[in-house]
């Protein structure tokens, strides 16, 4: 395999260690963010601000482009900005079409709100601007012109993420009535993914336009907490609601059914890795 130029526009948690991945692999990897001295050693900085298009001037080409972007302000212009406005940008900026375009996206689009199972063929009728705005920046990148895939992570947790953990450690979870399913990706597993899709293309063999990438155990949130709660020896003294998206079950039989295999199929594996390094 011929080594491939890939830019990753938006190269954060999840792009660096897909960035680690790619240049195991045996790539020339570079990353676009607007703080370079962030990257891992080994992925060539480009410093610049999606949001700006005077600092795309001068990008070097690319074979493949990963979007993975997040939004630093949590508001309506803020994710414009993030994900429609950087990713036209960039699209605008570069000196010649990717071979192929990977977009990054989420869970959020979906609005299903009553535990039901969600895939790719599910509607998505976002109330909320996030999910708008993401579905927005979904059909850029598959109208772009370019062969596009787009990736919707649901709630990704890891190493440094350490919100859920630091409730159940101050005894908080939360009520088990009504259930409310929560869906997750380990941060290695989104980049896994987005490596095993990169090897497809390069392998020159097809991939569906969508992929809803979580993992195999959609479970309720007062479920994972009370797990977690019983692993650090923690007595839950608090019961409090804790809003994360519509509860939904994502699956992830498309996925699968592509070669990927799971390195954290649940969030018992996941978390005790983390766990373990803490
Ligand atoms: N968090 C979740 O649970 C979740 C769920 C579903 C989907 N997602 C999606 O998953 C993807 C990866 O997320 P992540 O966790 O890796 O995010 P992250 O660690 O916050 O990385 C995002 C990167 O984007 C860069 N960035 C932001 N605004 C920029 C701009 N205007 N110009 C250039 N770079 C910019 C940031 O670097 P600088 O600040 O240095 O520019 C940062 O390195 C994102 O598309 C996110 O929306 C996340």
């Amino acid at each position: 395999m011929h080594t491939q130029r890939i830019l990753i526009a938006g190269c954060g948690d999840v792009g660096s260690a897909l960035g680690l991945e790619l240049i195991e692999a045996g790539h020339f990897v570079q990353g676009l963010r607007r703080t370079i001295n962030q990257l891992p050693a080994g992925i060539h900085g480009i410093a610049a601000d999606l949001t700006d298009p005077q600092s795309l001037r001068e990008l070097p080409p690319c074979d493949l482009l990963v979007y993975c972007t997040a939004a630093s302000q949590h508001d309506e212009a803020g994710y414009r900005a993030a994900y429609v406005d950087g990713l036209s940008n960039l699209l605008q900026a570069l000196p010649a079409p990717p071979r192929h375009l990977i977009f990054t996206s989420s869970s959020g689009v979906y609005h299903q709100a009553d535990g039901r199972w969600v895939d790719e063929a599910s509607a998505t009728e976002p109330d909320r601007f996030s999910g708008r705005i993401m579905l927005e920046a979904e059909q850029l990148a598959l109208n772009s012109g370019i062969p596009a895939t787009v990736v919707r992570f649901s709630g990704i947790y890891g190493p440094g993420r350490n919100h859920l953990l630091n409730q159940v450690r101050s005894g908080i979870a939360a009520p088990a009535e009504p259930p409310h399913y929560g869906n997750r990706i380990h941060r290695d597993d989104c980049a896994g993914v987005l490596a095993h899709l990169i090897a497809r293309v390069l392998e020159e063999r097809p991939l569906e336009p969508l992929y809803l990438a979580s993992d195999d155990a959609p479970a309720p949130l007062h479920e994972v907490m009370e797990w977690l709660a019983a692993e650090l020896g923690i007595t839950i003294g608090e019961r409090r609601s804790i809003r994360r998206g519509g509860s939904k079950r994502c699956r992830n039989t498309r996925l699968k059914a592509s070669g990927y295999r799971f390195r954290y199929p649940d969030y018992k594996a996941g978390y005790r890795a983390i766990l373990d390094h803490l």
